[in-house]
């Protein structure tokens, strides 16, 4: 518990009396963002800030965490922290104790809620029952696996490392020991059919997880996938054929209890992950480790945090100048506005028009097209309910092409 700081920098004012009402991310909750940038391999389809180490000193890579935890509180000391999120890369190569040391750090430093999320992202193949035992002794409670796909040919296409045994033995164990679990997907893969995909997502079902995050391949520029693709020795599913994919999953995951509460990501009530909602909301995080992202509302201004991106470099970085912060900058009102936008659009609540006129300082008509907004709701891939814009089931297969169509 800590007390509150003698100037107040949770976030600026709200603007009363003004037209619109300034945004700020405080109204979305604060999270704490944390990257671990090491795999235990490189899968080809990624572009994530991962790479593989021979060897990883984790007591200076605990000491370079610990002193930006201090760095960034003392700019954010009184908020209330609502979720932590270790991503990477693989979180599960790090020590037990590093991530406790985190959270201890991280409880004396914010205040927080009363139900604070947080989540580890995992591979499998670093998944043994008593290393799972000890994230959740260190305070994880939601557990984060990536298990890509439930079909050998599946795992082998994507260069995965482990098999459809492990993975299911270790979200088996992630069910076990931690209160909410988590299961990353990837369809529409080379060479998958739908049949096959629904039975993978039977064999999900089975693993019991609170929520899904299932993602359509994405073909990454400067990745191996990328150059396969280019040289034509990679095919995958057509946007049509990929729509047909994504309507399919939504149907049998709802049957299945769960909300598809974002175009990716599936939920049981009540099981929504309070952290990527921060995002999505345009609220307020902190990212440290190597290249994360921060949102922050200081002093009025919402601010856009980078850190060093490349390992070494941000360990250095920490170790000799006491800041692995790279870029910081002011987000003019135009581009927190499209960032929220874009954001909210991914949303099944969508954008608050208002929130985002907040956020433009402007009516939110400058922004969004009101006769492409019109046409699209009348074609049904938007829906305009009081002041809150949303794509349709629809809309959702064509997020891009709409969110082009009606900003200005
Ligand atoms: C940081 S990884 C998760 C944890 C761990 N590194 C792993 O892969 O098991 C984040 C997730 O992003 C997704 N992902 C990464 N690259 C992708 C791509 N090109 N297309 C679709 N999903 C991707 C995967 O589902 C992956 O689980
Ligand atoms: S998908 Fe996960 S394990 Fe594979 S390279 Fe990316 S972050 Fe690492």
């Amino acid at each position: 518990m800590t007390s509150e700081p003698a100037q107040d920098l949770r976030a600026g004012p709200l603007e009363a009396g003004g037209r619109h009402e300034r945004a700020d991310g405080a109204q979305a909750g604060f999270g704490l963002y944390v990257h671990w940038p090491f795999c235990r391999a490189k899968c080809p389809y990624c572009d994530f800030n991962s790479y593989v180490a021979e060897a990883i000193e984790q007591g200076r890579w605990r000491r370079a965490y610990l002193a930006e935890l201090e760095r960034v509180a003392a700019e954010t000391s009184g908020r209330r922290l609502r979720s932590v999120y270790f991503g990477g890369g693989t979180p599960s190569l790090m020590d037990p104790e590093t991530v406790a040391e985190l959270l201890a750090a991280a409880r004396r430093l914010w205040r927080w809620e009363r139900e604070v999320e947080v989540t580890l992202e995992a591979n499998p193949g670093s998944c043994d029952p008593a290393r799972l035992r000890a994230f959740r002794d260190a305070g994880v409670n939601r557990l984060s696996l990536g298990v890509q796909a439930l079909d050998e040919e599946g795992l082998r296409r994507l260069g995965r490392t482990h098999d459809v045994a492990t993975a299911i033995r270790a979200a088996e164990a992630g069910r076990r020991i931690f209160p909410i679990l988590n299961l990353d997907l990837i369809y529409a893969r080379p060479g998958q059919s739908l049949g096959g995909w629904m039975r993978e997502l039977e064999r999900a079902l089975l693993l019991e997880p609170d929520h899904l995050s299932a993602y359509e391949l994405t073909i990454e520029p400067g990745t191996p996938f990328a150059r396969q693709h280019r040289a034509g020795r990679l095919s995958v599913p057509g946007e049509d054929r990929r729509a047909v994919f994504a309507r399919r999953t939504l149907r049998r995951l709802e049957e299945a209890g769960f909300a598809c509460y974002e175009v990716s990501n599936f939920a049981r009530p009540g099981r929504m992950c309070r952290h990527n909602l921060i995002y999505w909301r345009a609220g307020d995080w902190l990212g440290i480790g190597p290249g994360a992202h921060g949102r922050l509302s200081l002093c009025g201004d919402r601010i856009a945090t980078r850190a060093v991106r490349a390992p070494g470099l941000w360990l250095r970085a920490v170790e000799e100048r006491g800041c692995g912060e790279l870029v910081r900058e002011r987000l003019g009102p135009r581009e927190a506005a499209v960032e929220y936008a874009i954001m909210a659009l991914r949303l099944a609540e969508g954008l608050d028009l208002d929130r985002l006129a907040g956020f433009l300082g402007a009516p939110w008509e400058e922004l969004l097209d009101p006769e492409a907004v019109e046409r699209l709701v009348e074609a049904g891939l938007l829906v305009l309910e009081d002041s809150r814009l949303c794509a349709s089931a629809q809309g959702w297969l064509r997020l891009d092409a709409l969110v082009r169509a009606i900003l200005r």
